[in-house]
């Protein structure tokens, strides 16, 4: 399922009275995306509320940054990149078989929750490329025989989660 964000508070983010408001948004949005998986209306509010940044200004950064999500995603975020030396290096065919072994396009999650898979520019490992990230973890010299093993390995871990689950 994908993952919902947690109507929990923005608790665990920094301090709003530490630092100036405008020299910590990128990071109080990045933390609340981390711990929510994607930035809610309900958390935009809270934290507008918070920090007493207007909502229209958080919005504004948060469909700026591509990196910023506001629907939900499924539990493993793919960021597959698509710059130069991924591409030159067989990262279009990588990307496509990808797709196809999840079921889901670009800005898509997959029908079982558990793939959300997006393009991202360089992701700073073009020596090793091409290269993805999943959940933010670097995969790198990717092949289509090690894509198909690395989702396959992740659906058993999701598989075996669930069974130890009472
Ligand atoms: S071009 Fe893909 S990691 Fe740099």
């Amino acid at each position: 399922m994908p993952r919902r964000a947690k109507s929990s508070s923005i608790k665990n983010l920094p301090p709003s009275r530490s630092h100036k408001k405008e020299d910590i948004l990128l990071n109080v949005l990045h933390k609340a995306q981390q711990e929510h998986g994607y930035l809610s209306e309900h958390v935009l509010k809270q934290i507008s509320i918070e920090y007493d940044i207007p909502i229209a200004r958080l919005w504004g950064v948060v469909k700026f940054y591509t990196k910023f999500r506001t629907e939900p995603v499924g539990r493993y975020v793919i960021e597959i990149c698509t710059s130069p030396s991924c591409v030159l290096n067989n990262g279009l065919t990588v990307e496509e078989h990808l797709k196809q072994l999840i079921g889901a396009r670009s800005g898509q999650t997959s029908k079982d929750g558990l793939f959300t898979i997006y393009r991202s520019s360089c992701i700073g490992c073009c020596d090793e490329a091409p290269a993805m990230l999943i959940n933010g973890k670097p995969y790198t010299r990717l092949t289509v025989e090690r894509v198909t093993n690395i989702i396959n390995r992740l659906r058993e871990e999701h598989a075996n989660i669930k069974a130890d689950k009472p």
